[in-house]
């Protein structure tokens, strides 16, 4: 037993099961989930565009831009040659890339990238993956979403419009495969300080010329403050989808998990 952020980890929880997490390379949720996992004795397989030095030579890495149908289409194959299929699939790549300056900047291309990238991968990676699950008659999802689903974005319409309409197929979803053996459920961060946060955070205060606590200040007052008092870490986001990916989990079904701090005040 590994004692991690106060939790006991079993090393054997996830002994034999193969799981995908997407997005597991460059500090953040991706990445603290692939560790989680990996600790509780999953073998783990996680994909980026770009190849990380240290996974070059890995089976467990896949090279894919999984917002196009070819990038998943190249995970399915993989992961069904090599593996043979999947125990848990954990839907994490997502993000916003759109300008800010309202609905008239944003572009026909702008709202197809980002539904792409937080919705269509997602659907076809699922499709993809499913009929190995369906056979063996065990599963599990987990779709990571967003609070703005609830909580739109004055920059990132497209965003929040992508991830409501992911949390709406998640929920559609694990209501068609629970009575298969697969459950399906999804987890709604908040603002999780990953690397790249950190280097938002980092240019914020270069650009303002204050320091990074005030930045970061900033942007939890953005969000009409954090009533916890501050900013998620990656790996406490990582320990929520640990628990629901679990046999602990077993009667958890189409649910969305907030992890906000208290950010989102309605019910
Ligand atoms: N961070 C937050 O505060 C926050 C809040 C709410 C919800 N979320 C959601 O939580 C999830 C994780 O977000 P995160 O910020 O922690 O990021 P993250 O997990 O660190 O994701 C980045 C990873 O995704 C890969 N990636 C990005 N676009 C890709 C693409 N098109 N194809 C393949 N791989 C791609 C990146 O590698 P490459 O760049 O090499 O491809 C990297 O490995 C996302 O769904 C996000 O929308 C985040």
């Amino acid at each position: 037993m590994e004692n991690s952020s106060h939790i006991i980890i079993d090393p054997k929880e996830l002994n034999g099961k193969r799981v995908l997490v997407t997005g597991g390379t460059k500090g953040g949720m991706g990445e603290a989930i692939v560790k989680r996992l990996t600790k509780a004795g999953a073998t783990v397989i996680t994909t980026a565009r770009t190849t990380p030095d240290e996974l070059k030579e890995s089976d467990l890495f896949i090279q894919a831009d999984i917002s196009t149908p070819d990038g998943t289409t190249k995970i399915a194959e993989y992961i069904l040659e090599r593996f043979g299929g999947l125990d848990i699939l954990v839907n994490n790549v997502g993000g916003s890339s759109t300008p800010t300056g309202g609905v008239l900047v944003q572009t026909d291309a702008d709202w197809q990238r980002t539904f792409d990238t937080n919705l269509f991968a997602a659907v076809r990676l699922d499709r993809g993956l499913l009929p190995p699950m369906l056979k063996q008659g065990y599963g599990v999802i987990i779709h990571v979403t967003s609070i703005q689903r609830r909580f739109p974005g004055e920059n990132t319409m497209a965003y929040s419009s992508a991830k409501a309409a992911l949390a709406n197929y998640s929920k559609a979803l694990a209501t068609e495969l629970a009575p298969k053996g697969i459950r399906v459920n999804s987890v709604a961060p908040g603002f999780t300080e990953t690397k790249a946060a950190e280097r938002l955070i980092e240019r914020m205060a270069r650009e303002r010329g204050c320091d990074c606590s005030d930045a970061r200040q900033a942007l939890m007052d953005s969000l009409g403050g954090i009533p916890i008092g501050r900013t998620a870490r990656p790996e406490e986001v990582a320990k929520l989808v640990a628990f629901l990916v679990s046999n602990r989990a077993s009667y958890i079904v189409g649910a969305e998990h907030t992890i906000d701090g208290g950010i989102v005040r309605t019910i």
